[in-house]
């Protein structure tokens, strides 16, 4: 049964640990990142972004197959299916679909429109037992078609924000969506200690967990971040596994053209990637 993310990221807070959003495009993804979630008893949220959704036809059979799937493989240990920067159209179609989890990033608004269409969703998430992720201040990069400036979020902002009752809240703290350019500045941990002073046990969340140096990662989760997003990381692994089984000929050899032996490399690498993020984020044993 798919959860609300609620429960694990209140524990993730108190605990001093972050849970992994780890976002899907397919079956084999999903496989990969609940297998790995129950091998290492750690909750895990998986992340849906719109054009994931589309891609997978549409988000009753993304919810359809996550749900069937948790149930096929008995996975027990906790698992949110979750809107990833959603629109405030695309978070009410998930929420009619049977997601767990939305995020509204309404972080390209006015502030006062942000407030506005975060707390109506807030009112309809909390009536049908769904945690709610709003976003301040936009996350740099591009994620699916999303493209955000990357500015450091306002911390009276964000505590305004935090006050609608959403369940969790991603930041703009200098982080960007898919690789670091080599000029990157790092993540403002000043920005961050101020937004934590400002929301106390609010779950803070950091996106564009691909390439953060690891001693980052443990510092954010010190001030405190419960939730990571990765995403390109397990992209780049999935298609540099693939890239491998191709360039070596394996895809010629017997039945090596079969997709579910083309896949496997891939889908092997996904768990790898998602291991030692889990690792890292200090959440195994965690379920
Ligand atoms: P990356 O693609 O940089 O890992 O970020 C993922 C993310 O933040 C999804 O919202």
């Amino acid at each position: 049964m798919l959860v609300s993310a609620e429960e694990m990221l209140k524990k993730a807070k108190a605990g001093k640990y972050a849970v992994g959003q780890f976002n899907i495009n397919n079956l084999e993804w999903t496989k990969s990142i609940l297998l790995t979630a129950q091998e290492l008893n750690s909750p895990v949220i998986l992340g849906v972004s719109e054009g994931a959704g589309k891609y997978m036809t549409g988000y009753k059979t993304v919810a359809a197959m996550v749900d069937a799937m948790v149930d096929s493989l008995g996975i027990t240990v906790p698992v949110a299916l979750h809107l990833d920067h959603g629109s405030y159209e695309g978070a009410l179609a998930c929420i009619e679909a049977g997601f767990s989890s939305i995020m509204f990033d309404g972080s390209h608004y006015p502030i006062e429109e942000n407030v506005e269409k975060t707390k109506e969703l807030v009112a309809i998430c909390k009536e049908k037992g769904l945690s709610l992720e709003a976003e301040v201040g936009s996350i740099g990069g591009e994620e699916d078609g999303v493209i955000g400036a990357g500015e450091c979020a306002d911390p009276n902002e964000c505590k305004a924000v935090a006050d609608l009752g959403v369940t969790m809240l991603a930041a703009g703290i200098g982080n960007i969506h898919g690789k670091y350019p080599d000029n990157w500045a790092g993540l403002s941990f000043e920005t961050l200690d101020a937004i934590q002073q400002q929301t106390g046990d609010m779950p803070l969340v950091l996106h564009g967990g691909t390439g953060i140096p690891e001693d980052m990662i443990k510092k954010a989760i010190s001030l405190g971040v419960a939730k990571i997003n990765v995403n390109t990381e397990c992209q780049l692994s999935f298609a540099d596994a693939t890239r491998k089984y191709i360039e070596a000929g394996k895809d010629l050899e017997g039945k090596g053209f079969d997709p579910r032996k083309l896949l496997a490399p891939g889908a092997e690498a996904i768990k790898a990637t998602v291991k030692e993020k889990m690792e890292l984020f200090g959440s195994v044993g965690k379920a």
